[in-house]
């Protein structure tokens, strides 16, 4: 059996076909949707990520700022950007890229941006909001992931669905939002027991550890859904992800590859949170 190869690129681009219905309403009537992507120094995979943000913006007609800051740039200074943009009305999404330099406190900023424009879903406000089911902003990683599975047509509800991670950025909101569609949730971490053991139970599987190839197909329930959250960069230059695609697509009914599986999604989900923000400040 081999499993169905899940297409981030193809679902990435019917979702932001979706979402540029929405935001050309808007814009119709006058708002178009805005964007804000703060970088704080010089790190080359940041510099990527946010790239490739502000392009998606462009391509959905968005309007976007990019504000790169150098490296030594005070927590202060941060602070009085964030404060500007928060109050900025052409914003409707203000993102600070992770990690900034040491020197500044991340958990400041994440606090100093406005709840309402956090469309990557950090603020403690809106991570308590997904914890007690009133969801404003879901982060973009794990909402990309859900917006998958549903696309792939796996159903969620009732079955187990086990995280092995614990970021916030992915592990905590992810386990949020499959328990949110009803699913039985597990958490893994690093230092689980007998690892295996919980994978192996898992109906739906999403690996978000960091660590190359480390979810084998030995380690998969025949026909579960299997989303790899991982980017990991070999010594041979390939890309590669959490789980070990060879192994594991020969036992999992659904797979991710990697890249062109959740990659695609983050962004795009970002993009929608942006719309939907725009969406809720023109009063809709
Ligand atoms: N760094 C890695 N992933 C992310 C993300 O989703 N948002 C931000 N702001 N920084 C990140």
């Amino acid at each position: 059996m081999s499993a169905r190869i899940i297409d981030g690129k193809a679902i990435a681009q019917e979702v932001r076909a979706e979402w540029k219905v929405r935001a050309d309403i808007l814009k119709s009537k006058g708002v178009t949707p805005g964007l804000a992507v703060i970088i704080v120094g010089e790190d080359p995979a940041s510099k990527v990520y946010v790239a490739n943000k502000v392009k998606a913006c462009a391509e959905l007609g968005l309007h976007s700022e990019h504000i790169a800051l150098p490296a030594d740039t005070s927590e202060a200074e941060l602070l009085a950007r964030i404060d500007a943009l928060n109050k900025d009305p052409k914003i409707h999404g203000l993102l600070v890229q992770l990690p900034v330099p040491k020197h500044i406190d991340s958990d400041k900023v994440l606090n100093a941006i406005n709840p309402e424009k956090d469309v990557d879903g950090f603020h403690p406000i809106n991570v308590g909001a997904l914890a007690t089911g009133n969801m404003r902003f879901a982060p973009c990683t794990p909402y990309g992931s859900l917006v998958l599975l549903q696309k792939s047509g796996v159903s969620i509800e009732g079955k187990h669905a086990v995280v092995v991670g614990r970021s916030n950025i992915v592990g905590k909101p992810m386990a949020l939002l499959l328990l949110q569609n009803n699913a039985t949730v597990t958490i893994c971490t690093s230092r689980t027991q007998d690892l295996a053991k919980h994978t192996r139970d898992a109906d739906i599987l999403v690996v978000a550890t960091g660590k190359p190839k480390m979810i084998t197909g030995d380690m998969i329930k025949p026909g579960a859904a299997v989303i790899d959250v991982g980017i990991n960069r070999m010594a041979d230059g390939k890309l590669c992800g959490d789980v070990d695609f060879e192994s594991a697509k020969e036992v999992a009914g659904y797979i991710t590859p990697v890249p062109g599986g959740v990659g695609p999604m983050t962004i795009t989900m970002l993009v929608a949170n942006t719309v939907q923000s725009a969406e809720r400040a023109a009063g809709k």
